[in-house]
């Protein structure tokens, strides 16, 4: 799939489709697009009125163009009242009209869309990444030919936006991130294991010069990483602590550090998960440490002046004779003691030392990403992660990066009086608090692992994964949280 950009107007491109976007106020239609009209016989106005088309955002009609014309298809998609724009809706509009020229066996697409806030570039980037992302299907594991589908939309020209080559790129770079993401998400668990996401994360190194070191299980021992190895123990497959660095070419303004749960498969353990409880979906249970790995793979391109960490302690929650038992005590590498009441909270155990080994890094702020808590889902439902922080200042400067990314997070209490349901008699905690409030003591749980490092907590449990088409997002993995951790890092710089 080719982007271009260009100032031809869509009175002279032509192609296969000529897609307009317009909002609900923009009829009756503007000279441009009346010189346009009178072009195609009346054929856009017709349209319209055959369609009942307002320009409520998210519909869209097509019609086709008699021989002689410029364009085969003439189409138009909706993008709400002018005032409610933002690069969101045209992140989804652009979406739109890609599966639209798609479904109508389009080669070609001209897309023709308003410029927000007179912001060229903002534009073109969300245009071309609402696009790619729709137009990204993940066949990798279906043999018939058929499914694989040939994508028979090869170019997409952005009409009316000259000199966006940078933005193509960035939207080409974010992109690719996302991708991986949800390439990881969607895979299952006997192709995406600890050692797999360590090769991964090796490619991204190789092929942008970043710095990798992966610990092996000794390591991780020698470090006191009793946690994260307690879960790892009854696999067959070698945990993977993942630590991948970017480093600027110049003197980084900031240090920061991105942290991803990686549990490649959860079984749930010796609590093991019972029928109907989803077990057969928890390969997505590395989604944060997928968003990490992509997030590294778009800022290895974007090179921005930020030292960045991507660190994810990779391994699978399995059942045998060598588990960890409910019951047992671990010892994190904070030193800290954990009553394992319940194997099925292995997340944060693994998160605790991956938190205590971004924190000896030195860096400005930590962020996690994790499916932790099937309570999150409960309280926000599939399309909104929560955010839990003590820091003001980050939880706002991750609220912004999402708001322009386009991914949606609401802040949850850190209620500290809730950490006494996580008081152990035997030990300095449990890992897991009573039912209400899941989410909340999981926070505070990984609480303990960081001491005054600016610090937030994405519980991410719920958007990693869409079993219908939504937006830009296709059924399967979303890349949830690439886009957001981009932003954040570019917006440090
Ligand atoms: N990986 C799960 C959380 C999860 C559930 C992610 C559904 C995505 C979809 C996590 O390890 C887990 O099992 N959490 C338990 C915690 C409980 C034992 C305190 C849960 O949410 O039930
Ligand atoms: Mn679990
Ligand atoms: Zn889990």
């Amino acid at each position: 799939m080719e982007f271009h950009a260009s100032s031809t107007s869509c009175l002279d491109w032509s192609g296969d489709a000529l897609i307009i976007g317009l909002s609900e106020d923009a009829l009756p239609l503007s000279t441009t697009l009346a010189e346009l009209n009178s072009r195609v016989s009346g054929l856009l106005q017709e349209l319209i009125d055959e369609a009942e088309f307002t320009g409520k955002s998210g519909t869209t009609a097509i019609t086709r163009v008699g021989s002689g014309a410029a364009m085969r298809k003439l189409g138009v998609v909706g993008l709400g009242a002018t005032d409610a724009i933002t690069t969101e809706s045209l992140r989804r509009a652009a979406a739109a009209a890609a599966r639209l020229a798609k479904k109508e066996k389009c080669s070609s697409l001209g897309l023709s869309m308003p410029v927000l806030n007179h912001d060229a570039a903002l534009t073109a980037q969300a245009l071309a990444e609402g696009a790619r992302l729709a137009l990204h299907q993940d066949n990798r594991f279906k043999s018939d030919d058929k499914a694989n589908g040939k994508i028979t939309l090869t170019r997409i020209d952005l009409l009316g936006l000259p000199d966006q080559e940078a933005s193509l790129k960035a939207a080409q770079a974010v992109c690719e991130g996302v991708i991986l993401a949800r390439e990881l998400v969607s895979a299952p668990a006997n192709i995406v294991t600890p050692e797999t996401l360590a090769q991964t994360a090796q490619a991204i190194a190789t092929d942008y010069g970043l710095e990798l070191d992966i610990l092996e299980q000794e390591q991780c021992e020698a470090l006191g990483m009793g946690a994260y190895l307690g879960v790892a123990r009854a696999s067959d497959l070698p945990p993977k602590f993942i630590h991948l660095t970017y480093r600027p070419a110049g003197t980084p303004t900031r240090k920061l550090a991105i942290v991803g749960k990686g549990l490649t498969f959860d079984s749930g353990g010796l609590n093991i998960k019972g029928a109907g409880s989803g077990i057969e979906m928890m390969k997505i249970d590395m989604g944060g440490a997928a968003a990490t790995l992509g997030a590294a793979k778009a800022i290895a391109q974007l090179k921005p002046n930020v030292e960045v960490h991507f660190i994810s302690a990779a391994a699978e929650n399995m059942i045998g004779g060598n588990a960890m038992r409910p019951g047992d005590i671990l010892t994190a590498s904070n030193g800290k003691t954990i009553e394992v009441n319940n194997t099925d909270a292995e997340g944060r155990l693994t998160l605790a030392d991956a938190l205590v080994f971004a924190e000896k890094l030195g860096v400005d702020a930590i962020v996690d990403l994790a499916t932790l808590t099937g309570a999150c889902i409960i309280a926000l439902g599939d399309d909104i992660a929560g955010l839990f922080s003590e820091n003001d200042e980050l939880a706002g400067a991750i609220a912004t990066a999402a708001e322009a990314a386009g991914e949606k997070f609401w802040r949850l209490p850190m209620e500290e009086k809730y950490f006494d349901g996580l008081k152990s008699i035997v030990a300095d905690m449990k890992n897991t608090g009573p039912r209400p409030g899941g989410s909340i003591t999981a926070a505070l749980f990984l609480k303990q692992f960081v001491n005054t490092t600016p610090w937030i907590h994405l519980d991410v449990a719920g958007p990693v994964w869409t079993e219908k088409e939504n937006g830009y997002n296709n059924p399967g993995g979303t890349g949830f949280g690439v886009r957001t951790l981009v932003q954040w890092v570019l917006a440090a710089a």
